[in-house]
This record gives structure tokens, C-alpha cells and sequence, in this order.
């Protein structure tokens, strides 16, 4: 079969080499993918960008694809997955009524309390019924965020009321753009965050291995927020009989109260929750798509064929689907360029690669392009290197040792990933 995977980030390089993997699978191409893609036996870069829903749509026609499976939010969210059922293309991912859950923040809020599932007290603002006097009531810190999708940059933890009214006015003002025409101001949460992704069809869900992320840019969780920095699983803050609890309050609610809201949804499903001192899972947020960097360690760990996975939940059969994972933690570091989440250099020279593919665990591309035989940083994100051990501790010593073979000038990575999984003895 022919699999197409949409994006071009270190995610969807996970993507196409676990769905490489799969004997069932004779090609894979990725639009765009990256360097690392570019590199991988059985899998083709296609120059097409993510978001060009009717490009992508006439390439996989054309090439007779037998599944793509979306990356990215963007496509989900415009209706890819509703154009390529048009022209009889099976696409992995929820169609956008589904997407609304991560494209618009005030429905998934909405949503959550609908359906009574854990999540912060808030309120709704559009310019026409903004109220700076409610606002000023309220007891701080105050996260305030823009409803549409702003590339994970929406979302403010003010200190002072000042703050937040200045940042709600930027957000209405216009300085996200469409995002911003509406806004959520919530309460915010103590806890610990983790990522908790299902693959899901219909009311049916087979959730994926748990797994933390480091949205921080720097050691000890300091420095500006970012798309992510590096992340393990499992999660030892999931337990089982946590997660017993997050199916029933989060994952079982959510399908069921889709389904009763008329929207069917078939594709990864994520919630990002901040699991409170009292064990409550509150979601801070939905995505309609898998995790990045999550998704590496939790491809490096998964043992089953991925693109049968898809097929089943495609095809409704999910409850009958299996799936197994390597019993090993994974952890997965991400190096970015200097400079990132905010200006960075892009076409330095990376080194080393070579000599990391002969090392234990595996290298992930991310923001990574091909000169000639040269491999050139293109993102932000640039890699993300992936150690497996017994212990998160032996898991993040291969990480380091892969991250401590490669070179680039601007070259910037946190030193601590897993930190709060060695700190509970995992
Ligand atoms: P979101 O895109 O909604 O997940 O927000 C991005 C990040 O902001 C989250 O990963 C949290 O670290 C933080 N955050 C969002 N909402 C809250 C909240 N209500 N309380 C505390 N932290 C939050
Ligand atoms: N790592 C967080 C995200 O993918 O949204």
C-alpha cells in the first residue's frame, strides 16, 4: 500500500518511518517532510505545503494513495479530510466540525462544560461584549487566550490585572489576526501537565501511551513557552488507576458528548491536562491531531502496525484493534536553533548525523533541509533525538549521547528532559 503523510515536522518524520516499517507498505511520501524524511528508505519528500488541501488532494488521486494521515492542525481544521472523502481518498483525521475542538478554544470550552468534563472556570469575549470590570474582579494569575489557532503563541498567564487587560485589548485589537476576534479568560491551574492522545472512532477510543511534554525553552521549566522541547513516555504520573479515571472523566465523555453533539469524529484525539493535586484531570486544551514532540518517543515505543491502526478506526473496527509497546521508556530531546520560539538562523550546517546513526536510539527531524549531501537547520525546532532504556535515566543518557554527536553553531537544547519522571524514580 501507499501511505501519505501531511507535514513536515519532526512528528510526521515519526509518522513515515513507523509507517515504513510496516510490511504492508511498499511507499511512503511526506509533503513536504524535511531532511530526515528525505533520507529514510521507502519514504519520498513531496513539494507540496501542508496546507494546500487541493494540491494534496490531486497528488494522492493521482498516486492512487491507500491512506494519508494528517500531521499538522491547519488542513484538519480547513476540511481536508471532508475533500479527500469527495474524491474516495481515506484520510486519517477528524473532519472540521471535530477539529473545531482545538480550532476554536471558546467551543472546546463550551464543549467541556456541556458535557461536564474537568476544565478551568472562564468566560467568552469578543470586542462587542468585552468587560474590562469583570476582568478586574477576577483573582489572579488569569490565563488569557485567543480563541483561533495563533501556532501555540495564543496563550497568556497574566500576573496583574493591568496585564491582562493590556494583553485581552492586543488579542481583540487585531494582533493575532482572525485568532484573536474572540478570547477565553480562565482561571488558572495548579498541577503537573501530561498529554493523554487516543486514536478515536466514534465512541470507541484506544488510547496511545501516555506521555509528557516541556513547553518551556529552558532548564527548570523557565524561559519564554514553546511548541515543546523535548518529552518521554510513558508518564509515571499516569498510573492505572489515573488512567482509568482520565478515560472515564476526559476521553469517554468527550466521544460520547461528540456524538451526541452529531459529530463524528475518527482520528488522533489529545488532550492536554493539568492533573491537579487532588488527582481531578482538567483539560487545558484539546488538539485534533497527535503531539509534537510527543509523538517520537511514543513512535519509538510503539510495536504494532500503525497504518492498520488507522484502517480500523477508518473502518469502525477499533474495538477489536490491539495494540502493543515496547516496555521501555523513551525520551526525546529537542535541539532548536539559538534564538527560538523568537528570531533564530536558519541554513547552518548540521554535522555529525552520520555518526549518530551508528549510536543507539534514533534522530528525528523537525526544521531540517537537504543542500546537495548536506543537511542544512530550516526551523526552529531542528531534531529531536530519541533514547529507549529500562530506566527514563538510561533512556536520556542515549538521548544526550545522540544530541552530544551532532553539531551546528546556533545549536540550543535543555539539559534536563524527563526531569519529573527521574524525580518519581521511573
Ligand atoms: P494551551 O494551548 O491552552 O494548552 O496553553 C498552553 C500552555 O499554557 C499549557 O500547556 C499550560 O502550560 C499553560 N496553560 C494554559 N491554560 C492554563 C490554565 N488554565 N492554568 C495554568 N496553565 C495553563
Ligand atoms: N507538544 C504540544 C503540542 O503538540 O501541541
Amino acid at each position: 500500500m501507499k501511505v501519505l503523510i501531511v507535514g513536515g515536522g519532526g512528528r510526521e518524520h515519526a509518522l513515515a518511518w513507523k509507517c515504513a516499517q510496516s510490511t504492508r507498505v511498499d511507499a511512503v511520501f511526506v509533503a513536504p517532510g524535511n531532511a530526515g524524511t528525505a533520507l529514510e528508505p521507502k519514504v519520498r519528500n513531496v513539494a507540496i505545503e501542508a496546507d494546500d488541501v487541493e494540491a494534496l488532494t490531486s497528488f494522492a488521486a493521482g498516486e492512487r494513495i491507500d491512506l494519508t494521515i494528517v500531521g499538522p492542525e491547519a488542513p484538519l481544521v480547513a476540511g481536508i479530510t471532508e475533500r479527500f472523502g469527495a474524491a474516495g481518498l481515506l484520510c486519517f483525521g477528524p473532519g472540521r466540525a471535530g477539529a473545531r475542538l482545538e480550532g476554536s478554544k471558546g467551543f472546546a470550552k463550551d464543549f467541556l462544560t456541556r458535557h461536564h468534563i474537568p476544565t478551568a472556570a472562564y468566560r467568552r469575549f469578543t470586542r462587542d461584549d468585552f468587560d474590562p470590570q469583570y476582568l478586574l474582579g477576577c483573582r489572579l494569575p488569569i490565563v488569557v487566550k485567543a480563541d483561533g489557532l495563533a501556532a501555540g503563541k495564543g496563550v497568556v498567564i497574566c500576573e496583574t490585572h493591568q496585564q491582562v487587560l493590556e494583553v485581552a485589548e492586543r488579542m481583540l485589537g487585531g494582533a493575532f489576526g482572525a485568532a484573536g476576534e474572540a478570547i477565553v479568560v480562565e482561571e488558572f491551574l495548579q498541577g503537573e501537565e501530561v498529554s493523554f492522545i487516543v486514536l478515536a472512532s466514534g465512541r470507541t477510543a484506544l488510547p496511545l501511551a501516555s506521555s509528557q511534554d516541556h513547553k518551556r525553552r529552558d532548564d527548570g521549566d523557565r524561559g519564554p513557552n514553546t511548541g515543546g522541547m523535548g518529552a518521554y513516555s510513558p508518564a509515571p504520573l499516569v498510573t492505572p488507576a489515573l488512567h482509568a479515571r482520565i478515560m472515564r472523566e476526559v476521553i469517554q465523555p468527550t466521544l460520547y458528548g461528540l456524538h451526541a453533539d452529531g459529530i463524528a469524529y475518527t482520528g488522533f484525539l489529545y488532550a492536554g491536562l493539568m492533573i491537579a493535586p487532588d488527582g481531578t484531570p482538567n483539560v487545558l486544551e484539546f488538539n485534533c491531531r497527535l503531539g509534537d514532540p510527543e509523538t517520537q518517543p511514543i513512535m519509538m515505543r510503539l510495536q504494532s502496525d500503525l497504518p492498520s491502526l488507522c484502517e480500523a478506526a477508518i473502518a469502525g473496527d477499533l474495538a477489536r484493534a490491539e495494540v502493543s509497546w515496547d516496555p521501555r521508556a523513551a525520551v526525546g530531546v529537542v535541539v532548536a536553533a539559538t534564538g527560538y520560539p523568537d528570531a533564530y538562523p536558519k541554513g547552518e550546517r548540521i554535522t555529525g548525523l552520520e555518526a549518530a546513526a551508528r549510536l543507539p536510539g534514533k534522530i528525528f527531524h523537525a526544521g531540517t533541509t537537504l543542500r546537495g549531501d548536506q543537511v542544512l537547520t530550516n526551523g526552529g525546532r531542528v531534531l529531536c533525538a530519541v533514547g529507549l532504556g529500562s530506566t527514563v535515566s538510561s533512556a536520556q543518557r542515549q538521548a544526550y549521547a545522540l544530541v552530544e554527536a551532532i553539531h551546528w553553531d546556533s545549536m540550543q537544547y535543555r539539559r534536563d528532559i524527563g526531569h519529573r519522571a527521574l524525580a518519581r524514580g521511573a
